[in-house]
């Protein structure tokens, strides 16, 4: 009985911690889950959204050069201005700059996010910067591509958006090569994107 008992426990136990697992996993993806070669290759994939002149923009757009992608919304209180600013310089570094890399903006918030409402905001850090959006499906088949989280909060008498940090930093063919975020100190996130880019630290 006792020996039920302990075993019950542990069952219980591990139960648990799967359960934990899962949570985990469908709120917030963490980097160590991309860490996992099948992971890697199930990361990215096509899509095809609007960007910030109101222009069709395809992922093959993308092909043959390393890109950044990250998700978020203009109106984002700290988040998003924070990591377009860290994009940003990073887009200014020589190394960077020579490889071709490209960094992608895209918005969980198309309902308010539309081309010209885009343009203005990425200019303010580097136009440069591809900003997209797209119809609530097309941010939907992009995020899942991506296993981006974003979910609508309700917030007094309008909302604002919950989403993932992750800034994705994909190789010349489309594939996943690892990922950043913006508490990440500068020197890691150079580091990640020089050894992205081929070039010595
Ligand atoms: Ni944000």
């Amino acid at each position: 009985m006792k020996l039920l008992g302990i075993l019950a426990s542990i069952v219980l136990l591990i139960a648990a911690g799967v359960a934990g697992l899962i949570y985990n996993g469908v709120i917030k993806f963490d980097e160590s889950m991309f860490s996992q070669a099948s992971i890697k290759s199930s990361v990215g994939g096509p899509f095809e959204l609007t960007d910030q002149n109101g222009q069709t923009f395809s992922s093959q757009q993308l092909d043959g050069k390393p890109f950044l992608v990250f998700f978020g919304f203009t109106h984002c209180p700290d988040v998003c201005p924070t990591t377009l600013n860290e994009v940003a310089n990073h887009l200014d570094d020589e190394k960077v700059k020579a490889s071709g890399l490209r960094a992608v903006f895209i918005s969980v918030d198309p309902e308010r996010d539309k081309p010209e409402q885009m343009k203005d905001y990425v200019a303010s850090f580097n136009p440069e910067i591809v900003a997209l959006t797209g119809t609530e499906e097309q941010i939907a088949d992009v995020a899942k591509k991506y296993r981006a989280y974003y979910a609508k909060v309700p917030q007094d008498d309008d909302y604002t958006m919950d989403h993932s940090a992750l800034v994705y930093l994909m190789d010349a063919n489309g594939q996943y090569a690892g990922s950043f975020n913006f508490q990440e100190d500068e020197k890691s996130r150079t580091a990640k994107l020089h050894r992205l880019v081929g070039a010595s630290s």
